[in-house]
């Protein structure tokens, strides 16, 4: 795992978008994996920036997102196809056919899970994901893959636990219908991409950092699985790095490879 240690969000957000801007500079049909959540807003808007002063385009980029709320309408104002159509996809040049956000408006079990092998093969045939933009739920998710979601699993009906549908309780109004099974990317589908990029800020998320980081391999915190795969960048804030036991030594980490990148072995 590379550990990134940045002095705010806004620094997250930018070292993202520079992530972001690389692989599609680097590749001519480049695949994006991407979050949803309060995390992720910043990087988008940058990447509107960019894409505003022509610094990057997205005509030949695919997307493919993390997940959806089953039970309710793409248009929606809650579903996560809502949300990236407004913080992304209507800002730039990105061709709307080749946006994926999981299908799970249906109630229907056999529906359901007939779109997650889709999604699956829609994945592969894309020809997979060079990068996969993270985020991390205080109870250590990964796109909604719940503590003790197992490491091998694919695209699937996921049960949002209880800590999830407190925090995101936000969202809806008074009364109003909220979710309580999405449809999302496994763990296993996650670690198949070619490279992630976890991004997180603020104190309340130090505890799901440490163990995803520190901890054990575990499915109690989804997100470490990530320390099994070979090209995971796990960029915080001071504030999200807070309670992380080898800080210094993940920042004298960076400054080497720094120097290293420099041509300088010393
Ligand atoms: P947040 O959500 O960015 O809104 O904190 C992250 C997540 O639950 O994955």
């Amino acid at each position: 795992m590379q550990v990134i240690i940045l002095p705010s969000a806004r620094d997250v957000a930018l070292y993202a978008a520079d992530c972001v801007v690389d692989v599609i500079d680097a590749r001519t049909n480049p695949v994006l994996g991407l979050a949803t959540g309060s995390t992720p807003i910043a990087l988008y808007k940058e990447l509107v920036v960019r894409y505003q002063s022509k610094q990057v385009s997205f005509r030949h980029t695919t997307s493919f997102n993390l997940d959806e709320y089953i039970g309710i309408a793409d248009s929606h104002e809650q579903s996560y196809r809502t949300f990236m159509n407004r913080h992304l996809f209507d800002a730039i040049d990105i061709i709307a056919t080749n946006t994926h956000v999981p299908l799970a408006e249906s109630q229907d079990a056999g529906t359901l899970k007939k779109s997650a092998q889709d999604y699956e093969a829609s994945i592969q045939q894309a020809g997979g994901i060079d990068l996969q933009i993270l985020g991390i739920g205080l109870n250590g998710h990964i796109g909604f893959n719940e503590p003790t979601s197992s490491f091998a699993s694919r695209t699937r009906i996921k049960t949002l636990s209880e800590s999830t549908v407190i925090a995101n309780k936000r969202f809806f109004k008074d009364g109003e219908f909220q979710p309580h099974l999405a449809l999302t990317m496994g763990i296993g589908t996650i670690l198949d991409s070619n490279a992630v990029l976890l991004m997180a800020t603020g104190k309340a998320k130090a505890e799901a950092v440490k163990a995803m980081i520190e901890g054990p391999l575990s499915a109690m915190c989804p997100a470490s699985a990530l320390q099994l795969h070979e090209a995971a960048t796990i960029v915080l804030d001071e504030e999200a790095a807070s309670l992380l036991a080898l800080k210094e030594y993940y920042q004298w980490c960076e400054q080497k490879r720094q120097q290293l990148h420099e041509g300088n072995v010393s």
